[in-house]
């Protein structure tokens, strides 16, 4: 039986997120922690593929001297979140992270809500597909798995699609199996088109088992329960646990 290729980025906004709900307004401060960059290399040193972010406009979580702190010391890939605004462009530009994955950003939501809508902002999207390429990153779009989505992602030049799995895991039973299908179909149609195919969103080590009727996985995307079940058993137990269960996975 051939190998699981699967790669896991690790998102690790949530260890920043507890860093800024004592330390936001005191980020200079010796005491402030945890420390981002130990639990990007505690990720690594337990297998992480890639270290995942994302630099939201309203800097809930991670700050631009956290972009620029794993930028220079991280061993594996920087892969960046970003909505696509002018001046969060800027920055992946400067900072040059080896991917970017394109995401909608609500100031509201408690967290990425739903997909990009690539087939309303094909044109926006595509010019920041093309600066970011053009500057050596490779580009993804988060997308829910809606075969239009995955045509326009690839129409404008996209190398990667992340499919939105929010709604596999939200979902059991019935529901669950039929958004299995839809992001088996996703895949597919991406596939087919040449693009890479990641997935992301409320990823656990219960819940993938079901994910693996999806054809083509690359790599997932996964910070929540990682940084949860850290809590319990620590960062590098917590990546190894989903790396195990990511090795399971079979294309
Ligand atoms: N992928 C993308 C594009 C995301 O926005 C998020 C959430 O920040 C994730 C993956 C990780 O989701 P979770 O924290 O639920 O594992």
């Amino acid at each position: 039986m051939p190998q699981s290729n699967l790669l896991l980025g690790v998102n690790i906004d949530h260890v920043v997120t507890l860093r800024q709900a004592r330390y936001r307004t005191m980020l200079a401060s010796p005491n402030a922690e945890p420390c981002v960059l130990t639990a990007a290399l505690e990720a690594e040193k337990a297998g992480a593929h890639s270290i995942t972010i994302h630099l939201r406009a309203d800097r809930r979580h991670i700050q631009d001297a956290d972009v620029l702190l794993l930028r220079k010391h991280i061993g594996t890939k920087l892969n960046l979140e970003m909505g696509n605004t002018r001046e969060i462009l800027a920055i992946a530009l400067e900072m040059r992270p080896d991917f970017v994955c394109m995401v909608p950003e609500n100031r509201e939501e408690v967290t990425t809500e739903g997909g990009l809508d690539v087939v309303g902002q094909c044109e926006a999207l595509r010019s920041t597909v093309t600066a970011l390429s053009d500057n050596g990153t490779r580009v993804s779009m988060f997308i829910a798995p809606d075969l239009e989505q995955v045509r326009a992602s690839a129409d404008i030049g996209a190398a990667m699609i992340e499919l939105h799995t929010g709604t596999f895991a939200n979902h059991t039973g019935p529901e669950r199996d039929a958004e299995v299908r839809r992001l088996c179909a996703a895949a597919e149609l991406g596939h087919a088109l040449g693009l890479q195919i990641n997935a992301g969103h409320g990823l656990t080590t219960k819940n993938l088992p079901d994910l693996w009727a999806v054809p083509h996985l690359a790599e997932l995307n996964i910070g929540h329960h990682i940084v949860s079940r850290a809590v319990f058993i620590g960062l590098r137990a917590a990546v190894q646990e989903m790396l195990a269960m990511m090795a399971t996975y079979r294309d």
